[in-house]
C-alpha cells in the first residue's frame, strides 16, 4: 500500500529543519503533499528560516531550476506555525531540535496525545537509539515512531537513513522506503545501533582527523582536509564537514555514539570540539569554527 502523505509537519528550523521543510514543499509537485508547516520554540528562528527558504528558491528559479508558478505553489504550502497549532490531523511530523533525549522525549509526548493515530511521527537524531525514545509514547504510537534521518543539505543529499525501533510497524518502514525511493532519495533500512550506519562510521573521519590536528591551527585543518579532497576523493574535508554540520551538533553525537558504546576509545570525542563548542566556535552558522566565515 503506498503512503497518502498530505501534511507535513517540521520541528525545529534549524539546519536540519530547514532544509528538510524546503525539500519536502519542492515534492508538493511529485507527491500528495498539500502543505508543510514550520516549527520551533524560537518563532523568529522560524520566519528567518522561510526567509532563506524563499531566498533559496529564487536563487534555483534564477538559474532555471524551477519555475515562478513552482516557487509560488511551495511558498504557498510553506508556512511557519505555533507549537499549539500543530493540527491533529497530521501525516507525518518529523522532529529536527536539539540533540538531547530529554528535550526530544517531552515534544514526542506532547505530539502523541495531540496526533490522530494514524500519524506518523519521526526524529531526524543523529545517534540517539530510537527505542529510548519511544519508551515516552503509548502502545499504539510506538508502531508509528521511527528515525527518518536526513543528510545535510537535506535538499541535496540522497542518503535517508529510516530506523526502525523494536515496535515500529516494519510495514510501514517499507512502505516510507518506497515513498522516499519516489522521491528521488536514496532511503536505506537501518537498524536502532549507535550512529545508526553512516554517523557510526563518520565518528573516525572526525575523530582521527581530529586527532592527527590536535592543536587549533587552520593551517593543519586545511592540510588534512585538502589530502581528504584531493588524494582521498571525498567532496569536504573533515574540518569543513563539522563546519557545515555544526561542531556543537557534532560533539553532541560523538558523545552520544561514545557513551553507547561504553566509552570505547575509538570513538572518544577530542578537546578541540569542547573547546569549539565552549567557545561559541560552532561552524558556519555562527561564522566561525575550525575556519572563519566572516567577511
Ligand atoms: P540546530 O541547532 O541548527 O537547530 C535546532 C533548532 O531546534 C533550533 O532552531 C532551536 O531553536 C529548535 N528547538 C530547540 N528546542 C526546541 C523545542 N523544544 N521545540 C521546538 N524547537 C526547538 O540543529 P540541527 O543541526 O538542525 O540538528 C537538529 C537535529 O538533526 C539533531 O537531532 C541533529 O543531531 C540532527 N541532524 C543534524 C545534522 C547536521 O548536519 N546538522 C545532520 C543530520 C541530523
Amino acid at each position: 500500500m503506498s503512503l497518502n502523505i498530505k501534511k507535513v509537519v517540521i520541528i525545529g528550523a534549524g539546519t536540519m529543519g530547514q532544509g528538510m521543510a524546503q525539500w519536502f514543499a519542492q515534492c508538493a509537485e511529485t507527491s500528495t503533499i498539500e502543505s508543510v508547516e514550520l516549527v520551533d520554540i524560537n518563532q523568529d528562528l522560524c520566519k528567518d528560516a522561510i526567509k532563506r527558504i524563499i531566498q533559496s528558491w529564487n536563487k534555483l528559479e534564477s538559474k532555471g531550476k524551477f519555475t515562478k508558478e513552482q516557487i509560488a505553489k511551495f511558498e504557498d504550502i510553506l508556512n511557519p506555525i505555533a507549537m499549539e497549532d500543530i493540527s491533529e490531523d497530521s501525516d507525518l511530523v518529523i522532529e529536527a531540535i536539539v540533540e538531547n533525549k530529554d528535550i526530544k522525549c517531552k515534544v514526542f509526548q506532547s505530539l502523541d496525545e495531540k496526533l490522530k493515530p494514524g500519524a506518523i511521527l519521526a526524529s531526524n537524531t543523529s545517534s540517539i537509539p530510537i527505542d529510548s525514545m519511544a519508551l515516552s509514547l503509548s502502545k499504539e504510537r510506538k508502531k508509528r515512531f521511527l528515525g527518518i534521518h536526513f543528510f545535510n543539505p537535506a535538499t541535496i543529499m540522497k542518503l535517508v537513513e529510516i530506523i526502525n525501533g523494536s515496535e515500529t510497524d516494519l510495514d510501514l518502514c517499507q512502505e516510507l522506503k518506497s515513498w522516499f525511493d519516489s522521491q528521488g532519495k536514496k532511503p536505506a533500512l537501518c537498524k536502532d545501533s549507535p550512529g545508526f550506519i553512516v554517523n557510526r562510521v563518520a565518528r573516525n573521519f572526525y575523530g582521527e582527523s581530529l586527532r592527527i590536528a590536535n592543536i587549533d591551527s587552520q593551517e593543519k585543518y586545511r592540510e588534512i582536509d585538502s589530502v581528504l579532497k584531493e588524494v582521498g576523493g571525498f567532496r569536504m574535508g573533515p574540518f569543513e564537514l563539522m563546519d557545515l554540520i555544526g561542531i556543537d551538533v557534532n560533539y553532541s553525537v560523538t558523545e552520544s555514539v561514545w557513551n553507547s558504546f561504553y566509552q570505547e576509545p575509538r570513538f572518544a570525542p577530542h578537546s578541540l570540539q569542547r573547546k569549539m563548542v565552549e567557545s561559541g566556535r560552532h561552524g558556519r552558522k555562527s561564522a566561525k569554527g575550525f575556519y572563519s566565515y566572516e567577511d
